[in-house]
């Protein structure tokens, strides 16, 4: 055959392979998420992914984490259901368990970026990210709080909050609460284009966080929606966010995609429960080999745009590509 273009040749050497490369997936890029709560135990719908008591986080970060080369952490609190009230007011206390855990991986991992969730439902009897009135979600009564909560997290020296509540107007109001309070080096990390999205499920079983009535529509995305994204990305650099995440991602690669063209700060995508515990169910079922799955996730993330990736195999996939690097 006589052909202009033999697009084989440039695949047919391994090191010629690895030279050409377009993503070089790494530890640098991955975020983890931890769950910190009164008790250690396993989350059963998420197989390998465990909430840490304060004790055992300090352990794990001595242990691991010190000697991580992944970007940060993500934390969230699981608190135990007597301390849900309506208002979410656990949420504010600085002896919280999440201002503990931020102070605990700043001191014993501090290398790492510290980052925090910032939104009510872990918190709330309700399970809605920010205030219930009459079966309605309140924008701003909601982002007062979140404010409270962020100075609470900033206070204990995180890195980054991380509002994931979708209310309006949020990350304006949280840079300006940081800023007054003398905490302009506190970045803001936005839950930008957050879909109400099936994939959560099996982080709401973990903190117990589902929503109590209705669901999440009224201020998280529909998933049906593209243009909408570029709105909230538009709001939320305008307001002043370090980072946009898009979450989920698996399904999301459209929106990763556009935001990488569109956005003036870096790009976040958030691996999502469900889209973990599939494959780690996939793979015990022997269907898949989790790792060659993850690494093709993660890369398609990273082709898509995303800067950086919260995935709870973080830890897992670090080690992972070093025992293949040494092969
Ligand atoms: C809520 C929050 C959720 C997740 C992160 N923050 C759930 C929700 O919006 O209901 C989901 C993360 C995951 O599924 O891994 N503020």
């Amino acid at each position: 055959m006589e052909l202009s273009s033999r697009p084989r040749r440039n695949r047919s050497l391994k090191n010629l392979r690895e030279g050409i490369k377009e993503v070089d997936l790494n530890a640098s890029s991955f975020i983890q998420p931890l769950f910190v709560s009164e008790n250690t135990e396993p989350i059963k719908a998420m197989p390998g992914v465990q909430k840490y008591s304060l004790d055992d986080l300090k352990k794990f970060c001595i242990k691991t984490l010190s000697k991580s080369k992944i970007c940060g952490v993500l934390l969230f609190a699981s608190i135990d259901k007597e301390l849900k009230t309506k208002k979410g007011d656990e949420a504010l206390n600085p002896e919280g368990l999440l201002p503990r855990a931020i102070k605990i991986v700043k001191e014993h991992a501090p290398h790492l970026v510290v980052m925090s969730d910032v939104a009510l439902d872990p918190f709330s009897t309700d399970g809605h990210d920010g205030l219930v009135e009459n079966g309605k979600i309140l924008n701003d009564e909601s982002v007062d709080l979140l404010c409270m909560m962020s100075l609470v997290h900033a206070k204990a020296g995180v890195d980054f909050v991380a509002p994931s509540d979708m209310m309006d107007g949020r990350v304006k109001a949280i840079r300006k609460t940081l800023d007054k309070n003398g905490f302009s080096d506190t970045g803001i990390l936005s839950y930008t284009a957050k879909y109400a999205s099936f994939f959560y499920g099996p982080f709401r079983e973990a903190l117990d966080s589902a929503p109590g009535f209705g669901d999440k529509k009224t201020y998280q995305m529909d998933f049906r929606n593209k243009t909408e994204s570029l709105r909230e990305l538009r709001a939320d650099i305008f307001e002043g966010a370090d980072m946009v995440m898009v979450k989920p991602a698996l399904a999301y690669l459209d929106i990763i995609q556009s935001f990488k063209k569109e956005s003036t700060v870096p790009v976040v995508a958030y691996n999502v429960s469900a889209e973990y515990s599939m494959v780690k169910l996939a793979a015990q079922a022997g269907l898949v080999n989790e790792y060659d799955i993850q690494f093709e996730i993660l890369s398609s993330m990273k082709r898509s745009g995303a800067d950086l990736i919260v995935t709870y195999s973080a830890l897992e996939m670090e080690t992972h590509l070093k025992k293949n690097e040494s092969i």
